[in-house]
């Protein structure tokens, strides 16, 4: 395959940005695009002109672009809820599926994602951008090569004030707010969980068996609405939020090592991923973008080694892909200070060259299984819920993946 020819199928923030990336690869054709709002299919076609010139299909109906003999793969980016049976329907027509990040809503449509994929063997990448971040491949690569001996616990958390885009979702049609009036769970485990299955060999070795989750009390959003009521909708006044503040989980692996996730996004805070790998000889750090080894024990505080990375960056550096070491300014500018680009570039490499994708679809049902099944445990006091194998025992001996094309480290 020479070009991918591309549908877009829905077209709010996330996308109008990842198709800004898709349309500046010269491999890559948009000719079709999607979402259920009319005034956003317009939006969407008026990008394609502007930076590619041709005019793409435009329709409400996602089915009509799965119908099209002109379509190879569809980037899907819609709300949580249609991923999955978007993505089945896609895999179903023969079209290869880019789907974006989100939890699921039952262990069902988790096992009917695998089973799709299965019985279609149409290519599916899960679009887990914070496996593709200088940093979590930075830290996984650290790990890799035993500099911190035997990795026994990782955490992480998506610490991401959201109050402002969840109470204003109406006005602009936004999922999150009917998510957190409603639910209580672990609603995003994939920024953080997705690096740290890469670490622990997730579905290739190892797996998780089980989690345990608890939920604070929900009065983030509550408070957000009473101190702003001049701007936010009035109808949200004294409404409950389901949706717990902080919401932690601790996830045991079958290898005996533990992983922390915290959602935290309804309460005052800066931006942080906390990425943190711990083992028995040292510990990578985002935060203070350090690597502690063992024998540094001169140091009291994490604060000296803020960037302590980046003093040691010829000892580490090496460890980066090329596509990270050579990273243009257009491409750090591109999403995410760069991770977009890589991800993307890789899903469409991948697809022409009919290699496997790196993050696949017993990824993406175990990832996103995190949230309905964080949501049972917390209903029950924080009891434990055992995580399922979609791989059927297959886990064992699928082998390590490159999460990029030709980038191994041994
Ligand atoms: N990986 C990341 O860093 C990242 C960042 C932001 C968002 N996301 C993910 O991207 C997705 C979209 O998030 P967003 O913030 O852009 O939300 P958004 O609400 O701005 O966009 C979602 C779009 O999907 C459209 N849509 C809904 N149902 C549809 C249907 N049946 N057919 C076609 N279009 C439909 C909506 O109208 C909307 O325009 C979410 O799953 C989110 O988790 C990922």
């Amino acid at each position: 395959m020479d070009k991918i020819r591309l549908g877009v199928i829905g077209f709010g923030c996330r996308s109008y940005g990842m198709t800004e990336i898709f349309l500046g690869f010269e491999d890559v054709d948009v000719l079709a695009v999607c979402d259920k709002y009319e005034d956003r299919v317009q939006n969407a076609i008026n990008k394609v002109i502007e930076k590619k010139g041709n005019t793409p299909f435009g329709t409400t109906n996602y089915k009509e672009i799965l119908e099209r003999d002109d379509i190879d793969a569809v980037f899907i980016a819609t709300d949580w809820e249609l991923h999955i049976p978007i993505a089945i329907d896609a895999m179903n027509a023969g079209k290869a599926v880019a789907m974006e990040v989100g939890g699921a809503y039952s262990l069902q449509e988790c096992y009917d994602l695998v089973d799709t994929w299965e019985r279609t063997r149409v290519p599916f990448m899960f679009l887990e951008n914070c496996c593709y971040n200088k940093e979590e491949l930075l830290a996984t690569a650290i790990a890799k090569k035993g500099i911190l001996g035997k990795i026994v616990h990782c955490s992480g958390a998506y610490g991401h004030d959201l109050r402002n885009e969840v109470v204003h979702g109406k006005e602009n049609r936004h999922y999150r707010l009917r998510n957190y009036l409603n639910r209580n769970c672990e609603n995003y485990p994939t920024h953080e969980l997705g690096p740290m299955a890469k670490v622990l060999g997730i579905n290739r070795g190892n797996r998780m068996v089980s989690l345990v989750s608890v939920a604070s009390k929900s009065f983030g959003m509550e408070q957000y609405v009473i101190d702003n009521k001049d701007k936010v909708d009035p109808d949200l006044q004294g409404v409950d939020f389901a949706q717990g503040d902080i919401v932690q989980t601790i996830i045991t692996c079958e290898n005996g090592e533990t992983m922390l996730l915290t959602l935290d996004t309804s309460l005052p805070r800066s931006y942080n991923r906390a990425f943190t790998v711990r083992g028995t000889k040292g510990m990578y750090e985002q935060f203070t973008n350090s690597v502690f080894l063992d024998g540094n024990n001169e140091y009291w505080t994490g604060k000296e080694f803020i960037d302590n990375y980046l003093n040691n960056a010829d000892k580490y550096n090496d460890l980066l892909p090329d596509c990270w070491k050579n990273i243009t300014k257009e491409q750090l500018d591109a999403g995410h200070g760069g991770m977009d680009y890589i991800e993307l570039r890789d899903f469409i490499d991948r697809l022409k060259a009919g290699i496997p994708m790196a993050l696949d679809v017993y990824d993406a049902a175990a990832w996103m299984c995190i949230s309905c099944l964080s949501e049972e445990s917390i209903k029950n006091g924080g009891k434990p819920v055992e995580i399922p194998d979609f791989t059927k025992g297959e886990y064992k001996n699928r082998k390590d993946v490159d999460i990029i094309l030709g980038y191994h480290v041994e």
